[in-house]
């Protein structure tokens, strides 16, 4: 078999969480805060949302019921028109076109002019099932020897290693600064790149989380000039993921965008850029229906024409995948029968969890032993974790790492399943673990006591 796939890591779904499964079909009562997976942690579904994909689906039963409008508000009833109209007399059950439905594409390339406030072309739309699958076909594309390198921000969404390990490329990481709220310093990037360069590796790719995970920041202009003018300059592909760009708590934050950064930076008019975005989260957390879009940016034609075969060979993305990309970029409006029961539920969601980013950061630092930058977006925090020179040695014996002895205590102790922080990457000698702040506050925030009464009866059974 490949060995390829066998070397490949998910830390997300990794052993934590199979012993978490494992417990709970034995009768005890897990708090999964694992993964960016809202709807599986009691997050409701939007209701617009699911009213449109349902009469997308349902033909006599539903658009063409002549009581329809009756059942559903008119604004509703109008949009699953529309998109029967996109996807014309095969509906919902054919395959669309490699791309994604043109008109889908449309509605994306407006939500970006809109955005950025810069031009954005449907033809440089891919519609993709989520994020991951439009990242894993551009890596498939991009990489062609075992020399071919992409840098990866550490800590790093663990999606980029294990695609990287499968495509048997070369990762080069780059470290962000934990005590400079997870920055990437301009320093680190040429170091790393001069580093690759004398081992022989060709860096074709840069990969940006922007909001962060596992980290949480949200960068600032400053920042992405500094990687898009170093992309730029060094002929480097930006990768630039963007799925948490919905998920910005910190009041003094706002999300930009990489492609805005780069068509207002001098220097960077040329950069070579791919965006990736999801209906997986933002306020939204449709995970299963696996929706999503790349938006290609001065991209080659001949290579996006390879991308296009590429897609080709897997026929289209979900439909209703694509539906909902369409929904989430063109959603209700003010005026609309839909909007102010959408926007009640949106900003529901929204406060939710700006509340328990703020709860959880606090708490945490709260114990004596870790501590937590702010969760400034995203769906995480990642906090670090003291660990005593009896507990390391102690994890080292048993053939596991320090923080999934830690995390595989705070597991069976207190029910809570988080993912150790090794399987994001760190700095040697650092320890932690990532935990979602998804769950509802009347399950979150007596977690944040757990977490911290684990902390005090771990470090009193392995104290040095
Ligand atoms: C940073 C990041 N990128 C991409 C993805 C992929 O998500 P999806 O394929 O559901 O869009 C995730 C999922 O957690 C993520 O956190």
């Amino acid at each position: 078999m490949s060995q390829a796939v066998r070397k490949m890591q998910y830390a997300v779904r990794g052993q934590i969480v199979m012993m978490a499964d494992k417990l709970q079909a034995q009768g005890k009562d897990i708090i999964f805060t694992n993964i960016g997976n809202p709807q599986a942690v009691g997050q409701r579904p939007i209701t617009y949302f699911r009213q449109v994909l349902a009469l997308t689906d349902l033909g006599d039963y539903g658009l063409d019921h002549p009581e329809v409008n009756t059942m559903f508000p008119v604004d509703v009833v109008e949009r699953a028109r529309k998109i029967r109209e996109i996807l014309g007399d095969s509906g919902t059950g054919a395959y669309t076109g490699s791309q994604g439905a043109l008109g889908f594409r449309k509605d994306v390339a407006e939500f970006l002019e809109k955005r950025d406030g810069h031009p954005a072309y449907p033809g440089n739309i891919f519609l993709s099932n989520g994020a991951s699958s439009a990242i894993e076909s551009v890596l498939t594309t991009i990489m062609s020897t075992e020399l071919d390198g992409v840098m990866v921000p550490i800590p790093q969404y663990p999606l980029y290693s294990a695609l990287i390990a499968k495509l048997t490329g070369t990762q080069v990481d780059y470290y962000l600064d934990e005590e400079n709220n997870w920055a990437a310093s301009k320093q680190t990037l040429e170091e790393e790149l001069k580093k690759s360069i004398l081992d022989g590796v060709d860096v074709k790719a840069l990969v940006i989380i922007n909001p962060g995970n596992p980290t949480g920041q949200v960068s600032n202009r400053q920042e992405l000039e500094v990687i898009c003018k170093f992309c730029s300059d060094n002929g480097i592909v930006l990768l630039a993921d963007e799925v948490y760009q919905r998920n910005v708590y910190a009041p003094d934050k706002e999300f930009l965008s990489a492609k805005k950064v780069a068509l207002e930076t001098s220097g960077c008019e040329h950069l070579q850029l791919i965006s990736f975005h999801s209906t997986s989260k933002g306020l939204i957390g449709e995970c299963g229906r696996r929706g999503g879009y790349m938006e290609l940016h001065n991209i080659d034609g001949y290579v996006q024409s390879q991308l296009f075969k590429l897609a080709s060979c897997s026929l289209c993305s979900t439909v209703s995948g694509q539906i909902m990309t369409s929904l989430m970029v063109n959603p209700p409006q003010p005026g609309d029968d839909s909007y102010e029961l959408f926007q009640k539920e949106e900003n529901g969601i929204f406060e939710g969890l700006k509340r328990r980013s703020k709860a959880v950061v606090e708490g945490l630092n709260k114990v004596d032993g870790i501590n937590c930058n702010p969760a400034e977006g995203a769906m995480y925090v990642f906090p670090k974790v003291e660990l005593s020179k009896k507990a390391i040695a102690y994890a080292e014996e048993q053939d596991m790492t320090p923080d999934t002895l830690y995390c595989m205590s705070l597991l069976e102790e207190t029910g809570i399943c988080v993912v150790p922080g090794s399987g994001f990457g760190q700095k040697e000698g650092r320890y932690g673990f990532r935990t979602t702040f998804l769950p509802p506050d009347e399950q979150m925030i007596p977690a944040i006591e757990l977490f911290a009464s684990h902390h005090r009866d771990f470090s009193a059974k392995f104290a040095d």
